[in-house]
């Protein structure tokens, strides 16, 4: 993308409010003709505040369970069109997907910046992942075909084993990655052969809008289906009908418990979940200081700590502290203030309502209580804009101290001995990822085994992060359910069944026949390459 050109783009975003007015369902792009939710942009120019650059419908529940009958009517009980069709018809789907994406890739760039304030290059990535999530997608499927091409015969009987599809998926995603996290669950969801009802994040809506046609163009009738509107309208006649196979919600645990509570049948509904997180850091005596302060900066601080990913807490040795926080204070300072499209803009204004309160009110608490703000001019607002706060030192009590900020807040915790940290990351109650900074291999092995324990993923001398998107990405307790990598995913949203039968003359014949004539699908020795 030529810089000047999406930068114009996203002028006339700005200036003419994008009018989403269809929704998908059943294959067709419907036009709706009630309510609408208007959608101001956080970012602001040439003095003017809260713009409005777009609306959205406002859907009923009549439209979500017209998208749930249309969902369930393509799935037909497995015996739809999408379910049964060959792993190449769906991967071609999959590669016109791609090569539609492609095409609109500036407008939803653009449209990602306008909404959420995501700075232009980390916009551009998030589109970019996007596409490579889809060809890591069908990579690894067609590796898992080759290797379920092949009948196995045990202790007399002979079997094909294959994974199928589930049924009806419900995906919602988060506003921090509106396009890649919903993608991480769709595209597995679809190439597996479910069919998908799609809820956008509350905020991160319009970059649908030009994808509607799209998904019309390379899915048959009803394999995906895409509302909008209040979840708490939307949503709950969906889940209440028992009749969605999979939840895949990427948000807080509250709404994935409220939403797992509305289904009526819990025992026939899979869940996969990315939650919430309060990731540390742990710096050691030892460490490399430079390494250290840019990966923690980068790691707490990257589009504003709104990363489930983001360090949310860094536990420093009392011995290094003081220089630990004055080279981390130094950097923070100098990371750039401003709007998304400005060239090095590291921190940008915050979307969601309300959350320049929520992170006074974090602040506040650990100031009354002893905290102090190291940086300068560390949480000082402007409209939608904060500064990053480095607070220090943050102690249990505090809110700051386990609370997820999901916001531009640095807690720092000075310690003594890791036996602090470590029942400090024993008694949370989340367990996604931990860094480890520091040089030396024995003292960095001690903390590995009882870390890889509590955690999910540890990080040495390095940011906690998702990617590459090939690793197990999960986390324990209120942190996820399930495991999401490229392959994971394709496990996710499928289930192992098999064809298997006595190995006799006859059955042997019959197997042979179906295979040799390519009469099935699913019994076959067709290999994809
Ligand atoms: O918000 C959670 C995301 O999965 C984080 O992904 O580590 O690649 O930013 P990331």
């Amino acid at each position: 993308m030529q810089s000047e050109d999406i930068i114009n783009t996203i002028g006339n975003m700005m200036a003419k409010p994008v009018k989403q007015d269809h929704y998908l369902v059943g294959g067709v792009i419907k036009r709706w003709g009630g309510d609408f939710q208007e959608i101001t942009t956080p970012l602001s120019c040439e003095g003017c505040h809260k713009r409005v650059i777009g609306y959205s419908p406002l859907l009923t529940e009549k439209e979500s369970i017209e998208a749930l009958s249309s969902a369930l009517k393509a799935y037909d009980n497995g015996f739809g069109e999408w379910p049964t069709m060959t792993l190449e018809g769906r991967i071609a789907c999959m590669e016109n997907l791609i090569n539609e994406m492609m095409i609109i890739k500036e407008e939803i760039v653009a449209l990602i910046v306008i909404e959420i304030a995501k700075s232009l290059p980390d916009a551009e990535k998030e589109f970019d992942r996007t596409i490579k999530y889809i060809q890591d997608t069908i990579q690894a499927l067609k590796k898992m075909d080759r290797d379920s091409s092949r009948p196995t015969i045990q202790d007399g009987i002979m079997g094909q084993i294959r994974r199928s599809p589930l049924g009806v998926v419900l995906c919602m995603g988060p506003f921090n990655y509106p396009l890649n996290e919903t993608f991480s669950t769709l595209i597995p969801a679809l190439i597996m052969g479910n069919t998908v009802i799609v809820k956008p994040p509350k905020y991160g809506i319009l970059l649908y809008s030009p994808l509607l046609k799209v998904f019309k163009r390379c899915f048959p009738k009803g394999v995906i289906n895409v509302i909008y509107g209040d979840g708490q309208t939307v949503i709950p006649p969906i889940m209440s009908s028992g009749k969605v196979n999979v939840l895949a919600f990427i948000g807080s645990s509250k709404v994935a418990d409220t939403l797992k509570k509305q289904c009526p049948n819990p025992h026939r509904l899979k869940s996969v979940l990315g939650l919430e997180a309060k990731n540390p850091a742990i710096i050691l005596e030892d460490t490399d200081l430079d390494e250290a302060v840019r990966e923690c900066v980068l790691g707490s601080l990257s589009f504003n700590g709104q990363r489930c990913t983001a360090l949310k807490i860094i536990f420093v040795h009392k011995a290094i502290r003081k220089e630990f926080i004055s080279r981390f204070v130094d950097k923070v300072e100098k990371l750039k203030v401003g709007m998304s499209w400005e060239p090095n803009v590291s921190i940008t204004p915050l979307v969601e309502d309300g959350k320049i309160n929520r992170m006074k009110e974090l602040i506040d608490d650990a100031l009354s209580q002893g905290g102090e703000i190291m940086n300068k001019d560390g949480g000082a607002c402007l409209d939608t804009l904060m500064n990053p706060a480095v607070i220090y030192p943050i102690k249990k009590g505090m809110m700051l101290y386990d609370t997820e900020q999901f916001g531009p807040i640095v807690p720092i915790v000075q310690y003594s001995s890791l036996k602090e940290v470590l029942s400090y990351i024993a008694d949370s109650d989340y367990g996604q990822q931990v860094s480890i900074f520091g040089r030396d291999p024995a003292k960095i092995a001690k903390l590995i085994d009882p870390l890889a324990n509590q955690v999910c993923r540890v990080n040495i001398n390095s940011q906690c992060q998702r990617g590459p998107d090939t690793f197990p990405f999960t986390g324990r307790k209120a942190s996820a359910e399930g495991t999401l990598s490229v392959s994971d995913a394709l496990r996710v949203f499928s289930i192992r069944s098999l064809v298997a039968g006595n190995t006799n003359a006859s059955n042997k014949k019959i197997f042979k026949d179906i295979m040799n004539e390519r009469m099935s699908n699913f019994l076959s020795t067709d290999y994809i390459f």
